[in-house]
């Protein structure tokens, strides 16, 4: 009998097992494991990456033949650090619908303007439905390559034929290759079909985007053992009803992983946000009570944002909080505080809040915010207009400092606001505050009576 002529894989991270078994001991989640054949093994896999074989002294490598392609779209220049590196093979991940296919259109849209060979694969969409996508988008220089494919050698022979500067991979969900019998979107097609891409940019020095679906967990479908082959992560996210969409670096060896990309979803395809934080507070009430306007860092970026809380008495015996982008347990912990340090008899009274816009905020400078936001609506009395709140919140009920307070400042100052409320042990860090008030605090009632 032939042993092992199938192995079990985890559908999440790729973990590989001759039995199968409840519980993935790599990622621990359950259930995950599905039977596919084993991949039949390549001898000397190729997984060069230059041409010389023997060591070679840093100071002797030449940098400056790697040029960036500059894509043409700030936001996304920015998020991949200034530019496509050719050779590179980036992962565009997100849910469903998100607009992945339409951000790599523009991509190549705008590429195709300035260069002559860029290839765009979709194994998702027949021609005539990215034609009417284009439609949709606008003019198009009639020298992009389209190619409806998802046989990987197919596609393989195309690419060497015509040596694609740039080419997309709409999405590695759909690609197969023939000697793995197990169906496309498994563990082992995904992975085998990123090592023969990851060939093929490197030893073409082709740049290669691809697309990846994301499971309802919030995982790239199946591969994470896709995240660590390529060189750069990239997450577009956002509220499937609003209509901004952020672009995210998750990692990148060519840049820093703190920047995001903020764009708009419109009837003519996306659209970059340049001013974020003008956009986020468009359409916030005036003079209401429970709305205060935080700033948060997004990498380097600060971004205004508007917090807002519903403080209202319990009907029934047991408080219910709701947190809509936020952590839950971070708003039971800032209520606790609030109940002992500074005596309001929280525990009989509702709370639910929300970060307006569908945004997620993970960042302790919105503690002060937040807080705040939930005294105004307990009393009912607004927050001053044109005032801006950061600061972390520690458990004494202390406000402490946060990292980057001049940027946070600045943001403020550009977008009209007068006073900013801040952490006392910033105000040092501060130059060239003329036309702000700063307001130092060193504790939540502080704070409470800076209002
Ligand atoms: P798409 O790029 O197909 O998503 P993905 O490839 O991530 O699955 O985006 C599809 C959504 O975007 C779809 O719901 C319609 C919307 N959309 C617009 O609102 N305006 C446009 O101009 C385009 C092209 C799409
Ligand atoms: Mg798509």
């Amino acid at each position: 009998m032939k042993k092992n002529a199938t192995l079990f894989f985890c559908q999440n991270c790729g973990y590989e097992s001759a039995k199968w078994m409840g519980q993935c001991p790599a990622c621990r989640e359950w259930n995950t494991f599905a039977e596919e054949p084993k991949a039949p093994s390549v001898k000397g896999r190729p997984t060069r990456v230059g041409e010389r074989r023997e060591p070679v002294a840093l100071g002797e490598i030449r940098s400056d033949d790697q040029q960036r392609l500059l894509t043409g779209m700030a936001e996304l220049d920015q998020v991949l650090g200034g530019g496509i590196v050719p050779g590179s093979l980036v992962l565009v991940g997100g849910d469903p619908g998100i607009g992945k296919s339409t951000l790599l259109l523009q991509v190549c849209r705008s590429l195709s303007e300035r260069l002559d060979r860029i290839l765009y694969i979709s194994g998702e969409e027949s021609l005539q439905q990215i034609r009417l996508r284009v439609a949709r988008i606008g003019e198009f220089s009639s020298s992009l390559r389209l190619l409806c494919e998802t046989n990987l050698a197919d596609i393989e022979t195309t690419v060497l034929k015509m040596k694609p500067q740039v080419m997309v991979v709409d999405s590695i969900q759909t690609m197969y290759q023939e000697s793995i019998s197990s169906a496309p979107g498994s563990v082992s097609q995904i992975r085998e079909a990123t090592g023969v891409l990851m060939r093929l940019a490197k030893q073409q020095n082709i740049a290669v985007f691809i697309v990846g679906h994301v499971t309802k967990d919030g995982t790239v479908a199946g591969p994470r053992v896709l995240e660590h082959m390529v060189d750069t992560v990239l997450y577009f996210e956002g509220d499937r009803h609003a209509s901004y969409r952020i672009l995210r670096g998750v990692k990148n060896r060519f840049g820093s992983t703190n920047e995001i990309g903020v764009f708009e979803m419109t009837d003519r395809g996306l659209e970059e946000v340049a001013n974020p934080s003008e956009y986020m507070l468009s359409g916030r009430p005036e003079g209401a009570s429970g709305s205060v306007v935080v700033c948060m860092m997004e990498g380097t970026r600060p971004m205004l944002l508007e917090v807002q809380a519903l403080v209202c008495k319990t009907n029934f015996g047991l408080p219910r909080r709701t947190a809509a982008g936020m952590d839950y347990n971070r708003l039971n912990l800032l209520m606790a505080v609030l109940e002992k340090r500074l005596g309001l008899p929280l525990s009989g009274y509702d709370a639910y809040v929300n970060i307006a816009g569908g945004v997620r905020l993970s960042e302790p400078a919105m503690d002060l915010g937040l807080v705040l936001a939930i005294i105004s609506s307990y009393r009912d009395i607004p927050v001053p207009e044109r005032t801006i709140v950061f600061g972390e919140v520690g458990l004494s009920g202390e406000v402490r400092a946060v990292s980057m307070a001049q940027q946070r400042v600045q943001e403020a100052k550009k977008l009209g606001f007068t006073r900013v409320i801040l952490p006392q042990s910033c105000l040092a860090q501060i130059k060239n505050c003329s036309g702000i008030e700063l307001v130092g605090v060193s504790a939540v009632k502080d704070a409470m009576a800076a209002l």
